[in-house]
């Protein structure tokens, strides 16, 4: 067989789409985005909704969508290029790995895990990104002052969360009530209340 067949073929990145030229070092800020504007960082983005309002409504903010299915994160690239938003990219990645070993230190303002999967069995509790050890690798990326935001609609999920929070230090626990500030529903979110089901929030912030 030529060498030449045997080369792996790495896929072509759409035009919105961060790929790492390496995903075993942490990258530089300015390899994902240029210049010292706040950077957010949506984990599981889906069908990118949110993000995409949000990048609209922020012109002055940078924004990484994360997620693990090629197909979304195909859609909301095309989507983000269609309406031309500069501030918005695409991270095809697994989210703990982006948080704990692909973002550089102290790089993130805001932090946002939104309707995240609540693996409810029991046996599949340990699945859950909301985890002490995740918390330390957030801390390590948001920057003095930066927030991480937990939304679920899953009662036992957040009492989860909460309950970690109990003995978890190296956060301060902010109020956070719909309509504090502008934050557009997610795709899941509207799906959700449709149905009845309400949202839970944990807004937290690493002192600066
Ligand atoms: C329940 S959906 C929520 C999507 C969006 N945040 C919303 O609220 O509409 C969860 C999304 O996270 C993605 N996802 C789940 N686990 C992930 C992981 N470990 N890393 C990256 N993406 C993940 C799924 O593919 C899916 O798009």
């Amino acid at each position: 067989m030529p060498l030449a067949a045997m080369q792996p073929t790495l896929r072509r990145p759409e035009a919105r789409e961060f790929m790492p030229a390496d995903y075993f070092r942490r990258a530089e800020k300015e390899e994902i985005f240029p210049g010292a504007r706040p950077l957010e960082v949506d984990l599981g983005c889906g069908d990118g909704s949110f993000l995409i309002a949000m990048a609209k409504h922020f012109p002055d903010r940078d924004f990484l969508g994360v997620e693990r299915l090629l197909g979304r994160v195909r859609k909301v690239s095309k989507k983000a290029s269609r309406e031309s938003l500069e501030n918005l990219r695409l991270l095809r990645l697994e989210s703990r790995y982006t948080v704990e070993w692909l973002l550089p230190p102290a790089c993130v303002s805001r932090l946002h895990l939104l309707c995240p999967d609540p693996w409810p069995k029991a046996r599949h509790h340990r699945r859950r990104l909301f985890q002490p050890p995740f918390l330390d690798a957030v801390r390590q990326v948001l920057v003095p002052g930066g927030e991480f935001l937990f939304m679920t609609d899953h009662p036992e999920y957040f009492e989860w969360a909460e309950d970690i929070m109990t003995r978890y230090q190296g956060f301060e626990i902010l109020p956070w009530s719909e309509g504090d500030f502008f934050y557009p529903k997610t795709d899941f979110q509207l799906q959700w209340e449709a149905e009845g089901k309400s949202m839970h929030r944990l807004r937290l912030r690493l002192p600066g």
